[in-house]
């Protein structure tokens, strides 16, 4: 989605530590016109897919999900994220290690939300080392679902969670993948 490096480009500010902050259309204010394109893009992407549902992680991967699920016609689920491991038997839970926060946090879906009849589509905001989609694909395993594919709004290439999924099999499509940042430039992968 060349639209989606244009606005990285307008709009991302370049952050120490490989960070890209996108606060002023995907992860604080959100540009809901963008946003809408962003849904667009994906259904386009996936139509051919057969998704039943789309799966995401709370925060910043509701909106965009939400925005796909309008144009997909699919119904949204979010897991959720809780730093006690105290979980109830009624969710499929796993640990997601975050390297960009250096914390972990139990992800859980309560289990009547996905069943072994549902065809996945993963969605989330960035794709960076891919402990987030790792573990939203453990999940769909835990239920028996089958993951379709997964789409990151934002691919982290340099950082190789993208590309490990990919050689494992999945199909991992990203609207925009950074391959490159320095203090002053943004390098994308042609796709
Ligand atoms: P991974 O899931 O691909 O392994 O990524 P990682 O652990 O490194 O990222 C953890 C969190 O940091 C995720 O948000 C992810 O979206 C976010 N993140 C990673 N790299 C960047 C970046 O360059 N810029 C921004 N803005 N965010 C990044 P989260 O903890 O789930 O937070 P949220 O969804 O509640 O906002």
């Amino acid at each position: 989605m060349k639209k989606m490096e244009e606005k990285i480009l307008a709009e991302g500010k370049i952050l120490p530590g490989g960070v890209l902050k996108v606060g002023s259309f995907l992860n604080q204010q959100i540009d809901t016109v963008f946003m809408r394109e962003i849904g667009e893009e994906i259904a386009e992407l996936f139509k051919d897919s057969g998704a039943t549902k789309i799966l995401t992680i709370e925060a910043s991967g509701i909106p965009i999900a939400v925005s796909a699920g309008f144009a997909m016609n699919l119904p949204v689920v979010y897991a959720k994220k809780n730093k006690s491991s105290n979980i109830s038997g009624d969710c499929y839970s796993t640990l997601v290690h975050s390297f960009t926060h250096g914390n972990k946090n139990n992800v859980i879906v309560t289990k009547e939300y996905i069943s072994s009849d549902d065809k996945i589509l993963i969605v989330d905001d960035f794709l960076a080392h891919g402990s987030a989609l790792t573990g939203l694909i453990e999940i769909c395993e835990m239920a028996g679902a089958e993951v379709v594919g997964c789409c990151a709004a934002i691919e982290k290439g340099f950082q190789l969670g993208g590309d490990r999924l990919r050689e494992q099999g999945y199909r991992i499509e990203s609207l925009a993948i950074v391959d490159e940042m320095t203090d002053t430039e943004i390098i994308f992968r042609e796709q």
